[in-house]
């Protein structure tokens, strides 16, 4: 079948994702103070060939040639996230004129352009001041953000209308503090327990401040998600899924819509009810005006013994000899449409918006263009899969290609591609690639 945007219907927003530290690079300029990242990539060995963000994009100085670029491809919504660490150099205290100027201007011109701005408030880069007085592992943290949060409401709220407080949580939290393998890479299940609860607390409060700030204001927040299968219909395997569907999908979203956490299927998550007080249950709770999802693939998850604290473990796809992306994520567009289902079974769930899709893939400039066929073809997968869904009833509101520019990939450094458009990273050339072309003209 041939999709058109039009099915999906007039108020449906059809846009693209970034995050600061992914693209903007000026790392130090203007009076920005260090992120957890600026710090976690100078370790040896961290980060795929020890690639750093320094320069990423340089965004921050071609801020404008890129807009135009995405206004040529008819996108009209644009989400991307604000630098704590330029607002506030020190974390809390002083604001940085600089970085509220940059932002701006970035804001002002997406306007001028016809261009919405959706602005996550997190994606990951904490003001490496406040990792030094314990980051998401000190429960002030939840103050240190509703400052920051109030901040950038009042200085962008007459023109932002669209907020999200936070970007994975799941994933800063597992990686970050449990795996170690993200900034600032601590481990451990006390560190990841404690940096949980305090991103959930955070979570709803920094929802609360946007509201009673803004009234007119229209706040969610983000969640990674993947449809989880049992590897086999052994018991044990079964059992193993269920806990793996708890971490992916449901540690998040559920003491935000006042469930409490999921606590039932894995008994060292109990544990987090330490870091709790009083009133926390009840604080944990908002009603958010959106939920975003973001989906790449399925997980497959296995019975295994040995796995600390889970006896479960994911199934890798080569192992699965299944196709994949470059990420070694295996290409499944149906996940977008059962996670769709999932989250929209929840009661009182408000409108969904996929605020993350896409793929990485070994693209190569050749005559100057970038064939992509493969990222084309999962876009458009995905594009029907979702479009299932809200056939069958599920409010799902929006779609936002991730990622606009190639990027800093995180610990995967500058090899993995996402982007519509392709970025030579020595010359910082933009190049449309064929999947850009194609979203230009669906949007067109
Ligand atoms: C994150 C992005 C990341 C993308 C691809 C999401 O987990 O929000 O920052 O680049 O997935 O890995």
């Amino acid at each position: 079948m041939h999709l058109t945007k039009e099915a999906f219907g007039d108020d449906f927003a059809w846009g693209v994702s970034t995050a600061a530290y992914q693209i903007e690079g000026a790392h130090q300029h203007d009076g920005k103070g260090l992120s957890i990242w600026d710090v976690f990539v100078q370790k040896r060995n961290k980060i795929f060939q020890n690639h750093k963000g320094d320069i990423a994009c340089d965004f921050y100085n071609r801020y404008i040639e890129d807009l135009h670029l995405m206004h040529r491809m008819h996108i009209k919504n644009y989400r991307f996230s604000i630098s704590w660490s330029r607002i506030l150099p020190n974390g809390t205290g002083e604001v940085n004129q600089k970085g509220i100027d940059f932002y701006n201007r970035l804001i002002d011109l997406s306007l001028e352009l016809g261009i919405v701005p959706w602005v996550t408030l997190y994606h990951w880069d904490l003001p490496q001041a406040l990792e030094l007085r314990g980051g998401w592992i000190n429960r002030e943290v939840k103050d240190w953000f509703g400052d920051y949060v109030g901040i950038c409401v009042k200085h962008f709220g007459d023109r932002v209308k669209n907020w999200m407080v936070l970007n994975e949580p799941t994933v800063f939290t597992a990686a970050g503090y449990f795996f170690g393998v993200h900034a600032p890479g601590k481990r451990g299940l006390d560190s990841f327990l404690a940096a949980a609860h305090h991103a959930s607390l955070a979570q709803a409060y920094g929802g609360r401040i946007i509201k009673s700030l803004q009234q007119d204001s229209w706040v969610g927040t983000t969640f990674s998600c993947s449809h989880v299968e049992p590897f086999s219909n052994r018991d044990k395997d079964i059992v193993a899924a269920k806990k793996a569907d708890v971490l992916l999908n449901r540690l998040f979203i559920e003491p935000l819509l006042g469930l409490g956490y999921p606590t039932m299927e894995i008994k060292s998550l109990k544990r987090i009810e330490r870091y709790m007080q009083q009133h926390d249950e009840a604080d944990l709770r908002f009603d958010m005006d959106f939920i975003g999802l973001q989906n790449y693939t399925r997980e497959v998850i296995r019975y295994a013994m040995f796995v600390p604290y889970l006896q479960a473990k994911i199934v890798s796809a080569k192992d699965r000899k299944v196709p994949m992306t470059a990420m070694n994520w295996e290409i499944y567009p149906e996940s977008i449409y059962h996670v769709l289902k999932k989250f929209s079974a929840y009661q009182n769930i408000p409108p969904l918006i996929i605020t993350e899709n896409g793929a990485a893939f070994p693209d190569q400039v050749l005559d100057g263009e970038v064939d992509d066929p493969k990222r084309l073809g999962y876009l458009q997968d995905a594009l029907q899969q979702v479009h299932k869904a809200q056939q069958e009833g599920v409010l799902v509101k929006g779609y936002f290609v991730w990622t606009f520019l190639d990027n800093f990939e995180w610990a995967e450094g500058y090899f993995p591609r996402f982007g519509l458009v392709h970025v030579d990273f020595q010359s910082q050339k933009r190049t449309i690639k064929s999947s850009g072309r194609w979203y230009a003209n669906f949007l067109a």
